[in-house]
């Protein structure tokens, strides 16, 4: 009984604040942007108790704990993209995603025999299926699923099941600048005589076979995207790791020969490392289990009955929200989250005069029915100032850790922020950002 009210206390808890902040939310973006969004009509109203972002408004009024002496020594890492900022959301869900897994479970190797991919657990393949029907980001009929140990143990499973057995030269790799900075690195990570990075998309010109990778929305930008190099005998890997309605509009399913996806971005669980693959050409899935065979003998059972498990939990929360057990969709909560943190930055950064952010133009999101803006996981931001021409030595200076666009295979003028950190750290990114002005030191 003391269980069941301290869930109802936390359900109702978080319907109350993100009724709110969606109120404040819509509010502003009908203000400042014309673009509105998915907001539940008879909004409750109530104290906002759950999310406590700060107002530039006001800056002196910022969080308590972002005014310590110690926080403004604390340097800030915005480097990697880790996805610590759902933890906001899945605290409160409690035992919803409990799963106890007694120890003579999960022993064999073996998930489902029956199944091309046999260390899929057909629980995960379930639920895989069920949340693309739900939120309407993917074609899964006629499709083979592959899961892998995170996305990246898959796109390695990619390159190696798309290179040509039989060639003496291996197949050149590319992505349009700026592109993720680790296909460099994983493209040409064993020296593979499969395969070789061959850098920008856009002036990749000779006449031979390639491999695109193509990411949308694009990490580092967050821009949507399609393949540019405009060959033949071209193949193409849809990296769609951020395809998810917090990040951008849902235009349409995709229906690709090969895409990817992973939980890492789409619920925050990054630590499980689950992804998968969704592959239409069977010997092209037999090659990538193939890999994966060989490189770790399928994907953790325990891993992936927590990801089966996670994402039966956001289905739901989308297909019974406005109900007694979730008072809104998993989905609804991280949008909302994600556009305060842009409106934040996007104050904050017009308040410095010194930096810019990428323009993304509204479309109309399928899944909250709506027209929305784009609010990606990472701030591709610009520094503008004649006299800097390292971004990232410049916050560096500032206790601001980032990722230079170099790595990108962009200048360094540019640097990438990860917008999913936890809030206090980002409320401190937001606090030191704003003070950054014209006049700062070099
Ligand atoms: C575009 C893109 N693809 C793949 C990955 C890797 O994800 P995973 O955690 O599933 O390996 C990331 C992680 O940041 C990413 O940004």
């Amino acid at each position: 009984m003391g269980v069941v009210s301290l869930r109802n206390f936390f359900v109702l808890s978080l319907a109350l604040n993100v009724s709110l902040i969606l109120k404040a939310v819509n509010q502003n973006e009908n203000l400042h942007s014309g673009a509105s969004i998915a907001v539940e009509k008879g909004a409750k109203v109530a104290k906002m108790t759950f999310l406590s972002l700060p107002s530039l408004s006001s800056p002196s009024a910022a969080a308590p704990e972002t005014q310590t002496p110690l926080a403004t020594e604390r340097v800030i890492n915005l480097d990697h993209g880790d996805p610590t900022m759902y933890e906001q959301y899945w605290k409160p869900m409690g035992d919803k995603t409990t799963i106890v897994i007694p120890g003579w479970q999960s022993m064999s190797y073996f998930s489902d025999v029956t199944n091309l991919c046999w260390f899929m657990e057909p629980e995960l393949a379930k639920q895989i299926v069920r949340i693309h029907k739900v939120v309407g980001n993917a074609v899964t009929k006629g499709r083979h699923i592959v899961v892998g140990t995170g996305s990246s143990q898959l796109l390695l499973a990619a390159l190696y099941a798309l290179s040509p057995l039989d060639s003496s030269n291996p197949i050149s790799v590319v992505s349009a600048a700026p592109y993720y900075s680790s296909y460099p690195l994983m493209t040409d990570c064993v020296k593979s005589g499969l395969h070789k990075w061959s850098g920008d998309a856009k002036v990749f010109d000779k006449d031979e076979p390639y491999i695109e990778l193509v990411t949308s929305p694009n990490n580092p930008d967050g821009f949507v995207r399609h393949g540019v190099v405009n060959r033949t005998g071209g193949i193409l890997v849809h990296d769609l790791a951020y395809y998810w309605p917090q990040y951008t509009p849902i235009s349409t399913p995709a229906d690709n020969d090969l895409s990817l996806f992973t939980v890492s971005k789409c619920t925050g669980h990054a630590g499980l490392r689950i992804g998968w693959a969704l592959v239409k050409d069977v010997e092209v899935a037999k090659r990538m289990i193939k890999f994966i065979e060989l490189n770790t003998i399928g994907v953790s059972k325990d891993s992936q009955l927590r990801a089966a498990k996670v994402l039966e939990v956001v289905s739901s929360s989308c297909e019974q929200a406005g109900g007694s057990e979730y008072a809104e969709s998993f989905f609804l909560f991280s949008h909302t989250l994600m556009a305060e943190r842009w409106r934040l930055l996007k104050e904050a950064v017009k308040r410095s005069g010194i930096f810019s952010l990428p323009n993304f133009s509204p479309a109309h999101c399928n899944f909250f029915d709506n027209t929305l803006g784009t609010q990606p996981a990472f701030a591709w931001l610009k520094c503008d100032r004649d006299d800097i021409d390292d971004c990232e030595n410049f916050l560096r200076r500032h206790k601001i850790l980032t990722r230079s666009g170099k790595h990108f295979g962009v200048g360094s003028k540019y640097v990438r922020i990860s917008m999913l950190d936890r809030e206090e750290t980002y409320n401190l990114f937001i606090e030191r950002l704003s003070q950054i002005s014209s006049y700062s030191y070099i």
